[in-house]
């Protein structure tokens, strides 16, 4: 008897993970509307760019509230702009705020809440959702401060929609805003019993290293910040859940699975279709460690 794939026999719940749904282009809905669980205790992590506009986002995560056990969302850089065409005008900090009080509605677990436990499969696990955000620190190789990486950035032509649509208010600008949240969400690591292995939930990956195959370097900048770097390693740390690059994969450093969970464009998944499927099993852990650690 030839053994049945793992994901077909889904004996037991899974915590699952998808991002970048970006709800906002008309072709991802259909996407969104195949996420579904197959077991009623199966949980999701959303790990942002839901989409830009707040009823776009709300209806999303309440679809997926309503078919899963337990939704967790991260926000990410598109849920976090200001479009003009949004009902809610909101900026920065106050708009951040109100996404999650949408979330509370919704019994969606956000960055503000207490980190539940998966206790399935694969578990005991603290599921914690994080935010970020990015302070330049993921510069230009040869520029030599991060002011002269945005310069570089504006002279390609390479310059992310953030600059223009998310605000930081009330912060003077998004790096402060980043330190700020950087050092509350350590102060939270820094109080979790080290006895319950963390899945961190970002946007942004936490280490640079995924960056490194974008097709546009200079994008860089926009992905994250140093100031994480070495959060998998000093805390304990089973994975690492992040999207924002539009390149789904799962890769290793230092010994811990970073998965990239991101759908994408649709003139990205068009291209390369969806080679780990719409949703990735972040637990239990199925594949195998490898014995190096990938680049
Ligand atoms: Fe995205
Ligand atoms: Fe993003």
């Amino acid at each position: 008897m030839s053994p049945t794939p793992p994901d077909r026999a889904a004996p037991g719940p899974r915590l699952l993970a998808v991002s970048d749904l970006h709800v906002g282009m008309a072709d991802n809905w259909p996407l969104v509307e195949q996420l579904r669980p197959g077991h009623d205790e199966d949980w999701l992590i959303v790990a942002g760019d839901v989409g830009e506009l707040t009823a776009d986002i709300e209806k999303a995560l309440r679809l997926l509230a309503d078919r899963f056990a337990k939704v967790i969302w991260s926000p990410g850089n598109h849920e976090l702009w200001t479009p003009r065409e949004d009902s809610v005008q909101l900026k920065g900090v106050e708009r951040y705020r109100h996404l999650v009080a949408r979330c509370a509605k919704l019994g969606v677990v956000t960055p503000e809440d207490p980190w539940p436990v998966w206790t399935g499969p694969g578990g005991p696990l603290a599921v914690a959702p994080l935010f970020t955000l990015y302070d330049y620190t993921f510069r230009v190789p040869s520029a030599a401060t991060a002011e002269e990486s945005l310069r570089l950035a504006h002279e390609s032509g390479v310059v992310c929609t953030d600059e223009f649509l998310l605000h930081p208010d009330p912060y003077p600008g998004r790096a402060e805003w980043c330190r700020a949240l950087v050092a509350a969400a350590e102060e939270r690591l820094r109080a979790h019993d080290p006895a319950v292995p963390l899945v961190l939930v970002n946007h942004w990956p936490l280490v640079r290293r995924p960056t490194d195959v974008l097709m546009y370097p200079e994008f860089a900048q926009w992905c994250g910040t140093v100031l994480t770097a070495d959060w998998h390693t000093r805390f304990n740390v089973a994975a690492a859940v992040y999207g924002h690059l539009h390149i789904p994969r799962t890769t290793w450093y230092e010994g811990v699975r970073f998965e990239e969970v991101s759908i994408g464009y649709p003139r990205e998944w068009r291209r390369r279709g969806h080679p780990r499927g719409l949703l990735r099993t972040i637990a239990p852990f199925d594949g195998t460690e490898p014995a190096a650690t990938a680049g």
